[in-house]
């Protein structure tokens, strides 16, 4: 018989979800939808409760991409339903929660794969196979243009516990970095964070992580650049340095084919590709950073429809060389 499944959280990202579904054709029928906001026209049968949905329908796999906050409790709802999961990164927002999950999960036997599609990238084996010795440091690069519209593009846009370069757009950086040096806690987190607008995370972001064991890794990356960096991780080790582009899979300047797809994976039975398990860093870091004393306001200048910093982007790129903070390499204009 053919695998059920449902998505819940349908009309933002859910609709990648749901183009992906519909592209496995009959590998999986999607048979109902989980949504607070109305629908529409829409030919299958929608619930603004999850619960009914999950009792209704029974789905063999549930497909979670609602706002950070809902994850645990519709999560936890599901796979106590007897479905595995596609839960969206980021999958929760603190240890406990992530304790909550993995028990549940291992009480019922369910699986779930977390949406941090970058760990499906063919890179990640190509560069372990490369003969980099020991590493000693990662560090990462990014900046990007988000125009006013993003900070308002949803009720938890830019909000504290829950939104911030760090822990959303930037997400898949950072957990390609903690995963390419096995860095686990404990470790010593350096952190800075700016915001250019009334926003309360932040759109550009430091941090330097110093774990007990593995390599230092290194993050700096914004929003408010006008300059584009995709996300650049340069991976060193004791007997060389690579470099990852990580949204285009490029290794060393070449991108590599064979991304391999977090729901394909999931329904195929494999051994998970993004495991809960293997994003505990990410929520460990991400609580961290969530609990840090809110950003720092600086000035930037207005851009068509947004706020750039000035020269952002070679300060980024000078803090991933450096294994630096922002401002340990240059000076960023401070509110007054
Ligand atoms: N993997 C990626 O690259 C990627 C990209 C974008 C978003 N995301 C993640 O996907 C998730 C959703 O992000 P988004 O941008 O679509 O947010 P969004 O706010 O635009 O959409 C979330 C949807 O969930 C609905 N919703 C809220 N509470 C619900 C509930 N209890 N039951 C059912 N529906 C509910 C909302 O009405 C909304 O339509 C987040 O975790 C986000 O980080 C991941």
């Amino acid at each position: 018989m053919t695998p059920t499944i449902a998505l819940i959280g349908a009309a933002g990202h859910g609709r990648r979800h749901r183009q992906h579904i519909a592209e496995l054709g009959d590998r999986v029928r999607l048979v109902a939808l989980g949504e607070v906001q109305p629908m529409f026209g829409e030919a299958l049968p929608v619930y603004t409760d999850h619960r009914l949905l999950l009792a209704e329908h029974k789905p063999d796999y549930v497909v979670i991409c609602t706002p950070p906050h809902t994850h645990l409790r519709i999560a936890l709802d599901a796979v106590r339903a007897g479905a595995d999961l596609l839960l969206e990164k980021p999958p929760v927002l603190d240890l406990d929660a992530h304790q909550q999950l993995s028990a549940a999960l291992a009480e019922t036997g369910r699986r779930c794969q977390v949406g941090f599609q970058a760990l499906g990238s063919p890179t990640l084996p190509a560069l372990a196979a490369l003969d980099l010795g020991e590493l000693t440091h990662i560090a990462v690069a990014g900046a990007w243009w988000r125009p006013a519209s993003y900070w308002t593009r949803s009720p938890w846009a830019g909000r504290r516990a829950v939104d911030g370069a760090l822990v959303n757009p930037f997400a898949h950086a950072l957990m390609q970095a903690l995963d390419i040096g096995r860095v686990r806690p404990p470790w010593t987190l350096e952190l800075e964070r700016f915001r250019t607008r009334d926003i309360e995370v932040e759109d550009t972001a430091a941090l330097r992580l110093t774990p007990a064991e593995g390599p230092v890794v290194t993050v700096a990356v914004t929003l408010a650049s006008t300059g584009f960096i995709a996300g650049d991780i340069t991976v060193t080790g004791t007997r060389g340095r690579a470099h990852v582009v990580y949204p285009q899979d490029r290794l060393d300047g070449v991108a590599l084919p064979g991304r391999i797809s977090l729901l394909e994976n999931l329904l195929s039975g494999d051994p998970l590709i993004a495991p809960l398990e293997r994003t505990l860093p990410f929520t460990a870091l991400a609580e961290q950073i969530m609990a840090s004393p809110d950003p720092v306001p600086i000035t930037g200048v207005a851009v068509d429809d947004g706020i750039a910093i000035p020269g952002i982007a070679d300060l980024v790129r000078a803090a991933a060389e450096r294994h630096a903070l922002l401002t340990e390499v240059g000076d960023l204009p401070c509110a007054s």
